[in-house]
């Protein structure tokens, strides 16, 4: 046998029984990361093909900030195009574990889309309460095609979250908000991944910051596999809020919270305290950024580097182009940015001041001129 024949042997050997090449992705965050889950012999190992995505490096960007590397972790690829996925695998998992038949949630829009889709895989009832008027289109079909039951609140996030807490105490029903511990979870498994798929930590993750479970999660995933030796370094935590929806820049809960970022769209975050120690313990910092800067920052990304994601996952790209600027991350900088949801869910934000399509007939001659072929 040729050395060559021997490689694609071995290549052919390692793949799974279908072809399918490479199952990681289609074992799931359970499957992949289960010795470093709560998980016991009754839980269930369910999966939506959630985690493993991909760590895009920048083409363009990372040379204009003079950083030394910049990837995108585009959490937008999971099954239902956030990163609440990862977490929300585990929390449904232990609630089935558990005996629950029905999860609920207060959302902005993408936890209730995932705990909509998990719920209706795995044979549990969804119930959602969102802010009346206040999420992106795409989430709220979502939740409705998924088969959920949708309640709107009037008034915000919030507000919603203590209404669905307080069910919670009451009557048997599992909250899978991330103060449901299995929510953070599952999320710290996009830290190993980072890890895994560079080879180790970043000096500098950047990522936006609602309720402040995800950069609990990611702080959480990276001290873990940090305390192995699975990295050599921690990142310097940077978070971005929305300048009108800052209460961890103010120090203080916002009571009407303003933004086109309208995941983010928090007053008060559940992990407040987590988010601060997260902030501290890594030398990082928390900033905000504008509803302009993260309108350029989601454009700034889809047109130079081709990937499309939500205003809120761009307030990353804005925290970190405005950290630069600013000399709190230095030239030559390792960054990671974290994408946290799909540009598709949110079509309204992104269409503001869009050119419109041009109106042609089907003559070549006249589009030819109109393009200066
Ligand atoms: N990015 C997106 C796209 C989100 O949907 C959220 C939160 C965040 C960032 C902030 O993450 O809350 O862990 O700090 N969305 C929640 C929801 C609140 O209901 O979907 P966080």
């Amino acid at each position: 046998m040729t050395e060559l024949q021997a490689a694609s042997e071995t290549a052919v050997g390692e793949r799974s029984r279908d072809g399918y090449g490479d199952d990681r992705r289609r074992q799931g965050v359970i499957g992949r990361y289960a010795e470093r889950l709560p998980l016991t012999a009754a839980t269930p190992r369910i999966t939506l093909n959630e985690g493993d995505t991909p760590c895009i490096e920048s083409r363009s960007i990372v040379s204009t900030l003079g950083l030394g590397s910049l990837h995108f972790k585009f959490e937008g690829l999971n099954p239902t195009g956030s990163f609440k996925d990862r977490g929300m695998v585990v929390a449904v998992a232990k609630a089935i574990e558990e005996g629950s038949r029905a999860i609920i949630c207060a959302s902005t829009g993408n936890t209730s889309a995932s705990a909509a889709a998990y719920a209706a895989r795995f044979g549990l009832r969804a119930i959602v309460v969102v802010p009346s008027g206040k999420i992106a289109q795409g989430k709220l079909l979502q939740a409705q095609i998924y088969g959920a039951k949708v309640l709107a609140i009037k008034g915000n996030f919030d507000r919603a979250l203590r209404a669905v807490r307080e069910l919670c105490d009451r009557y048997p029903v599992t909250l899978v908000n991330s103060v449901n511990p299995y929510r953070i979870e599952g999320q710290k498994t996009a830290a190993f991944e980072i890890v895994d798929q560079l080879g180790d930590a970043p000096e500098v993750l950047a990522i936006p910051v609602g309720n402040a479970g995800n950069i609990t999660a990611y702080w959480r995933g990276f001290r873990e596999y940090h305390a192995d030796g699975l990295c050599s370094r921690l990142p310097r935590m940077v978070g971005g809020q929305a300048e009108g929806a800052a209460p961890l820049v103010l120090g203080r809960p916002v009571e009407r919270p303003r933004t086109v970022a309208s995941a983010i769209r928090i007053g008060n975050p559940a992990s407040w305290e987590q988010a601060i120690r997260a902030r501290d313990e890594s030398e990082g910092l928390i900033d905000s950024v504008t509803d302009g800067e993260i309108i350029t920052a989601q454009r700034w990304l889809a047109s130079a580097e081709g990937i499309f994601a939500e205003p809120a996952s761009a307030a990353s790209l804005a925290v970190l182009s405005k950290s630069v600027r600013a000399g709190l991350v230095p030239p030559g900088t390792h960054a990671v940015c974290v994408l946290t949801g799909n540009g598709l869910k949110d079509p309204d934000a992104a269409r503001r001041d869009l050119a419109a399509p041009v109106p042609v007939d089907e003559d070549v001659e006249n589009i030819a001129r109109l393009l200066k072929l």
